[in-house]
């Protein structure tokens, strides 16, 4: 792969975990359980073959709503990540976890800020782990930050601008995202870095739930990425 072509920042919705166990009468949770060791390998081949950034969906505002064993079970495999402390340290990736983390359980917030302070001074991939995430919740958390510094007479209202909440979102400091995969053969955004996508390119795989996906789905999303076209409202 030409390292010209490549997205700087890749977002990917693991989707299909469900189905992927329905079909083999298994658990919703096996499916999540194999979708775990998935989004290891995937991090890994990214950070190998350069890209900078990648954002995973890996829980959203939404998600709640699912059985109550279903959310303990994605529970756990954040935690047992988070406790697997030499795979990020061994890759020297930079770990952001991003989504409303205040609803979180007290233990995963202190595991998760213990890994964010181990990884800050790394040169790897950015990796973001999109937990409690919601794009428009996203949004609404930048306007407090917006509201909040206009009062404390940080922030101009004259000077507000699309780089000023860029700034304020979840993502700051780092650039929009310009390619998202998602695999499952469902063709929406499902409330994922609405604001970051403004221009990405979409891969909609249909042919492979996330449990499948590896790193040959991988280069085809990356292929068809860099066959794209981008103009960015040009000609
Ligand atoms: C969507 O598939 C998937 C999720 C809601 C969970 C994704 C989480 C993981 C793959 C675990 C990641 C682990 C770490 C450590 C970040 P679905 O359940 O909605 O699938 P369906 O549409 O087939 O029902």
């Amino acid at each position: 792969m030409n390292q010209e072509n490549l997205p700087r920042h890749i977002g990917i919705i693991m989707d299909g975990n469900g189905r992927w166990a329905k079909l083999r009468n298994l658990p919703r949770s096996a499916g999540h359980k194999i979708g775990a060791k998935v989004f290891r390998n995937i991090v890994t081949y990214c950070n190998q073959i350069g890209i900078q950034y990648l954002t995973v969906y890996a829980f959203s505002t939404e998600n709640w709503k699912r059985p109550k064993e279903e959310v303990q079970a994605l529970m756990q495999l954040f935690r047992d990540y988070l406790l697997e402390t030499e795979t990020y340290l061994e890759q020297k990736i930079q770990v952001r976890f991003i989504g409303d983390l205040s609803g979180l359980d007290e233990e995963l917030q202190q595991l998760i800020a213990q890994c964010e302070t181990s990884c800050q001074d790394f040169d790897g991939m950015h990796l973001n782990i999109a937990l409690n995430y919601g794009g428009r919740d996203e949004i609404v958390h930048a306007m407090r930050r917006v509201v909040q510094d206009v009062q404390d007479g940080k922030l101009d209202p004259s000077a507000l601008d699309e780089q000023a909440i860029s700034d304020r979102l979840y993502t700051y400091g780092q650039p929009d995202v310009d390619l998202i995969i998602r695999p499952s053969g469902e063709y929406r955004l499902s409330n994922f870095l609405i604001w970051q996508s403004a221009y990405a390119e979409c891969v909609f795989m249909d042919q492979v739930l996330w449990p499948d996906f590896n790193e040959k789905q991988m280069d085809k999303a990356l292929k068809e990425y860099a066959r794209r076209n981008r103009r960015f409202g040009g000609v």
